[in-house]
């Protein structure tokens, strides 16, 4: 499958709802890389698969300075919320333990992919975000059937409000 996009994202809010319906989506195993510049959305995303993947009352997806990792519980789920914007080399992935997050019971979400792209495996969805003319523009490269199924998924619902 190829790049599909662009998604026309007009506000923060668009940007929560495609993470909350992607989110709904995420098998337990997935991988997504998010790619984009500075302020492009990609936590705002992240906050939205949160939801969908159903995130415990009192959590919210946030990029402390000094920890690379955080894990976030969802029912007997976690979101393995990975962000490589200070990562100085590939050595820093090692502490973060990232590799045993895509075991059972897990999604793993990276932020700034593009840094270490060495984190994703051969399958897996990358994510890509840019600034539009009216908010911002996003497009989605599954990589393996699983994705391709679960971006068929998301196209379909994404006129439904
Ligand atoms: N579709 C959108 N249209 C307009 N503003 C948006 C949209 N999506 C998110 N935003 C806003 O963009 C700002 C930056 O969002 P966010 O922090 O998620 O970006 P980021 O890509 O994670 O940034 P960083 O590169 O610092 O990690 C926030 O104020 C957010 O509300
Ligand atoms: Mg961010």
């Amino acid at each position: 499958m190829r790049a599909q996009g662009p998604i026309h994202l007009s506000s923060a809010r668009d940007t929560v709802d495609l993470g909350v319906r992607m989110g709904r989506l995420l098998f337990t195993g997935a991988v997504v890389g998010l790619s984009g510049p500075m302020g492009a959305g990609k936590t705002t995303l992240a906050r939205g698969i949160a939801e969908g993947m159903g995130i415990e009352e009192g959590y919210v997806v946030s990029s402390p300075t000094y920890t690379l990792m955080q894990v976030y519980p969802c029912g007997d789920r976690q979101l393995y919320h990975l962000d490589l914007y200070r990562i100085e080399g590939p050595e820093d992935l090692d502490s973060t333990g990232y590799r045993d997050a895509v075991g059972p019971g897990g999604v793993l979400v990276v932020e700034w992919v593009e840094r270490q792209p060495s984190v994703l495996p051969a399958e897996n969805l990358q994510v890509l975000i840019r600034y539009g003319n009216d908010g911002r523009e996003l497009f989605l490269l599954p990589a393996g059937e699983r994705y391709e199924e679960l971006v068929r998924h998301l196209l379909a619902g994404q006129n439904t409000p």
